[in-house]
């Protein structure tokens, strides 16, 4: 059989259920993967405490169907936060930000014991680079982040024209970085001054990954 991009997305959306603790908030995040799961949680929707969200839209897709939207702010930890990414590699590092709620998804995954990655296996790579790096960052600092990339890690981060982020702050994408330290990377970048959050989910990495192939959900862990 051949799948389509969408239906591989929408068949780990569906398979994300089954790490969805009954009776306990469940941490949404962002984008067409995470759509999917959201229209499958409605399924369970009276079996679930809520949903913390990642993004005025996931808030938005997850109100439409009747599940309620906790504020982050009052939730002290959940089990299990569940989004997709744009990169993935086999220890389970991100790239993420595409969808530009990068900062959002982070603080979100950051209350949650486990982090479920959920993608289509196009998005799985053995160094993660090739997919340009979003960073979110105060739009006076973002010149200077520019510089910094370019000098430090010979990267090309150009502005994500017309984007102005959920937390009214730009994005910068940058090119031509093979990010072997994903850690390293993510460590030194949050230290700039003006960088709001960098894309890379090094120390917030995926406990677990259902991956859509054509022969079916892989589950790495
Ligand atoms: C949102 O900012 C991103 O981190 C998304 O998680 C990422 O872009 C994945 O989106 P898709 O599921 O649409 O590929």
């Amino acid at each position: 059989v051949n799948m389509t991009q969408d239906e591989l997305k929408a068949l780990v959306g569906q398979a994300a259920l089954a790490y969805v603790v009954p009776g306990t908030v469940v941490g949404v995040g962002t984008g067409s993967t995470v759509n999917h799961f959201i229209d499958a949680l409605a399924t369970m929707k009276d079996r679930i405490a809520g949903a913390v969200s990642s993004s005025v839209a996931s808030t938005e897709r997850l109100r439409a169907h009747g599940i309620t939207v906790l504020d982050a702010a009052t939730v002290t930890s959940i089990p299990v936060y569940i989004d997709g990414a744009d990169e993935i590699d086999h220890s389970g590092h991100m790239i993420k930000g595409g969808g530009a709620a990068l900062t959002r998804e982070k603080i979100v995954a950051d209350l949650a014991e486990r982090f479920v990655c959920i993608a289509d296996e196009s998005k799985l790579v053995e160094v993660l680079g090739s997919y340009p790096l979003p960073v979110e960052v105060i739009p006076m600092a973002a010149a200077q982040v520019a510089r910094r990339f370019e000098r430090q890690y010979g990267g090309q981060a150009t502005l994500r024209a017309g984007v102005v982020t959920d937390n009214g702050n730009a994005i910068l994408d940058v090119r031509g970085l093979r990010i072997t330290e994903p850690l390293a990377m993510e460590t030194e970048v949050n230290q700039w001054p003006g960088v709001v959050t960098v894309g890379i989910f090094g120390r917030h990495r995926a406990s677990v990954c259902l991956l859509g192939t054509a022969a079916g959900v892989r589950t790495l862990t």
